[in-house]
């Protein structure tokens, strides 16, 4: 399996390693307890001593925050919250002069019901252009009074809601978030305006959010929902906790508010704009498709640069089914000119050492999961405080923020948003200069977890991210070789290199198993001794 280009001037991104800043709750600058544009420019000399090649910020545009910045008001102009253009421009200018890359959100699925277009839409009388730029219908039963079809919100309950005057929008999240009609040529000319907003100012790229979801079936017709299905349109696979499910293995539902073939002509036309500009500017889609292979369709040569390869984030811990996924990935990108991508934490999903089950083992096991993704060729992303080995945290109900838990008491996302501890004993951890709790409460075991007390600790998790991102500067191979030396042990080759994860109970030894033995990189300290791989270890030897 190899990369689609292995040539030497391949562009920056097909190979990268991203991080994930989520703006709310990386680093604040003023005191109010949000994270703020100043409060990341000043933390950028962290990144790149951390060794990423590139940042990807999440929505900091005018926003009312209902979805933290998912919820768009105006797509050209900075939230206060979080400061002006001046600190965007200045972030940027500062990202850049540090050699760091700088991908920007775009969220073209729905606007906030705050932006303008939005609320001249409510104003206008049904039938108005106004109102063509969204998807207003009447509605079903008598007087209408029961909505157009039978779809659920992501985030629980009808994905429609009524107006005054009768008639319904359509909101596949929150009501605060009306999605547009990607049908209207309005709504690509106002998109086409955004990028070029953005890229003039000089991003990389952009990571495009529900990039799966624009279009939608013409008829918006209901969705068939099978007897052993949860009724919704997605919520299993967009933007919520339920990681445990194989996207890969599960069957295909019936989807037609997702994954459209009309979505590609955005995605083409983006593609044209991208092109017109110089240095290597990217995308990064969203997409929460059914299989590897609709995956693959949104980076067709003439499509996106890149897409979350979310398999490898939902795999359970098995080395078989993390090999599957390695295998799948790379057959259905043979076809098209890109390249993997591998995540393992983000901003929506439950955080991994978390997932592999907390504590010390979930721990070693999230090191090692982490270790084996950095060895493989592509570009891996991460999410902030992986790096310090940071766990879900239990926001008590009244703290929680998150629109799903509104909408539908479940537990939500907040969890993996609590704001960065960065030095001292004591919430807020240095995140700012306020005195109080952040925006989300930090626990108040988070002293030895801080960046400052992780930097003195050549254990720590952060000194193992450091250490691992300097020798993935070693791993230049484009292909790799994959080798099936035990049930429980996932292995590749990659030139010389043979990176190990041992999924099993009990150590292995990779000399019997016919394994090289001198370390490059591993997940812990006692992970390798002698030939012996611990249980919930990795490493990379040859
Ligand atoms: C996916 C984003 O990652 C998530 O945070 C957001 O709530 C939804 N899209 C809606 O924009
Ligand atoms: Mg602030």
């Amino acid at each position: 399996m190899t990369l689609n280009d292995p040539s030497p001037t391949r562009e920056w991104w097909r190979d990268a390693v991203i991080y994930q800043v989520y703006v709310r709750s990386f680093a604040d600058s003023d005191g109010d307890g949000v994270g703020d544009l100043p409060g990341i420019t000043a933390r950028l000399p962290y990144l790149r001593d951390l060794g990423v090649d590139a940042v990807w910020l999440t929505p900091f545009y005018t926003s009312p925050q209902k979805d933290h910045g998912y919820d768009v008001a105006d797509y050209t102009d900075v939230e206060p919250l979080f400061g002006t253009l001046a600190d965007a421009d200045a972030l940027l200018t500062t990202a850049h002069d540090l050699g760091l890359r700088v991908v920007v959100d775009l969220v073209p699925n729905h606007s906030s019901s705050a932006h303008e277009w939005f609320q001249a839409a409510l104003a206008a009388a049904p039938g108005s252009p106004e109102r063509a730029r969204y998807l207003f219908r009447d509605g079903r039963g008598p007087e209408g009074a029961e909505p157009p079809n039978n779809w659920v919100s992501v985030f629980g309950g009808p994905a429609w809601t009524r107006v005054e005057d009768g008639q319904w929008y359509l909101h596949l999240f929150d009501s605060s978030q009306p999605d547009f009609d990607w049908r209207n040529p309005e709504v690509g000319d106002l998109f086409e305006g955004v990028l070029r907003f953005w890229l003039d100012r000089g991003v990389d790229g952009f990571r495009v959010d529900v990039a799966h979801g624009l279009v939608k079936e013409a008829s918006l017709r209901d969705q068939i929902v099978g007897e052993d299905e949860l009724p919704g349109s997605g919520a299993d696979v967009n933007g919520t906790q339920n990681t445990d499910r194989s996207m890969v293995e599960r069957t295909l539902r019936d989807e037609p508010m997702w994954d459209q073939p009309e979505v590609h002509e955005v995605y083409r036309r983006w593609h044209r704009v991208l092109a017109e500009y110089p240095g290597d500017r990217m995308t990064v889609a969203e997409a929460w498709t059914q299989t590897p292979e609709s995956m693959a369709r949104f980076v067709r040569s003439d499509e996106m640069s890149q897409s979350f390869n979310f398999a490898w984030l939902v795999s359970p811990w098995s080395a078989s089914a993390f090999a599957a996924v390695i295998t799948d990935t790379f057959a259905a990108l043979a076809d098209v000119h890109a390249d993997p991508t591998w995540v393992l934490s983000n901003h929506d999903v439950i955080r991994h050492v978390t997932r592999y089950g907390g504590g010390e083992q979930g721990l070693a096991r999230a090191r090692a999961a982490t270790l084996t993704m950095l060895g493989l060729p592509g570009s891996s992303y991460l999410y902030q405080g992986e790096e310090l080995g940071l766990e879900q945290v239990d926001v008590a109900p009244q703290f929680r923020q998150d629109p799903s838990w509104f909408r539908t008491g479940e537990v939500g996302r907040d969890g993996c948003r609590v704001p960065i501890p960065w030095s001292g004993e004591q919430a807020p951890y240095g995140f700012g200069p306020g005195a109080d709790q952040p925006w989300l409460p930090q626990p108040d075991d988070w002293a030895g977890l801080t960046v400052a007390a992780q930097l003195e600790d050549p254990d720590s998790t952060l000194a193992f991210y450091r250490r691992a991102l300097a020798a993935r500067r070693e791993l230049t191979g484009t292909r790799i070789e994959m080798l099936t030396p035990a049930e429980d042990v996932l292995a590749f080759r990659r030139d010389d290199v043979v990176v190990v994860l041992n999924c099993g109970s009990t150590p292995v030894d990779l000399a019997a198993l016919g394994l090289p033995t001198t370390p490059l990189a591993t997940s812990g300290p006692g992970v390798l001794s002698g030939s012996t791989l611990a249980a919930d270890g990795a490493v990379w030897v040859r």
